[in-house]
């Protein structure tokens, strides 16, 4: 499977995928481009590094979010994507994205709690004593769509936002490629908002 990642940020999850699938030739997943909304986002030092081909789709370049999103979708199709792997990516994108391709996304907390931008802040200020990752398909809703994977973090007395996110991280780089690669072996079956996982072979 052919797949673009979207990054915005440091890209720290792209490189866990790209570390797996270097590491694993039975991975099955080909990174085949990076998309990223500014030229500054880290992810594409870590695309150019690992030789992967980089796009910069600016937001501010597009009218609307349609526009926008139509540029990533071009972009995508472009170099070859299969499907979209969101990791970090700060943009929602218009349906158009998700009516063309199959889309991953990797949140930081436990859906449906805390969605959106501010998650890890959110859950701290909140006082969850559990927190946590979600792996899910993307519909046209914010870190909505149907979950594939989660996995709880606990809530230390003495955190931080950035010490709480460090450790949510380090479970997002171990969760995320181990659900793209079941996703590209076609182990993932949806059914209304239920993931079925079948086993490996
Ligand atoms: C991750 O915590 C992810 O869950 C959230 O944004 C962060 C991206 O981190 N959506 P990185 O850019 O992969 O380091």
């Amino acid at each position: 499977m052919r797949v673009v990642v979207l990054v915005s940020g440091a890209g720290s999850n792209l490189q866990a995928l790209l570390d797996a699938v270097r590491s694993d030739p039975d991975f099955g997943v080909e990174v085949v481009g990076v998309i990223a909304d500014h030229s500054d986002a880290g992810g594409l030092q870590r695309a150019e590094a690992a030789g992967v081909d980089t796009l910069v789709v600016r937001w501010g370049d597009h009218a609307s979010r349609e526009d926008f999103t139509g540029a990533i979708v071009a972009g995508a199709k472009a170099l070859g994507a299969d499907a979209l792997i969101l990791a970090g990516f700060m943009r929602v994108l218009s349906r158009e994205a998700v009516s063309t391709f199959p889309i991953l996304n990797i949140h930081p907390a436990l859906s449906p709690a805390f969605p959106g931008a501010n998650a890890v802040e959110e859950a701290l200020a909140y006082g969850v004593k559990t927190t946590g990752v979600t792996v899910h398909f993307v519909d046209e809703f914010v870190d909505h769509g149907p979950i594939i994977a989660q996995e709880a973090v606990d809530v230390e007395p003495d955190d931080t936002p950035q010490s709480l996110h460090e450790r949510i991280r380090k479970v997002e780089h171990r969760l995320y490629p181990e659900v793209i690669r079941a996703f590209a072996k076609g182990r993932l079956r949806v059914d209304g908002r239920v993931v079925y996982w079948r086993a490996d072979d």
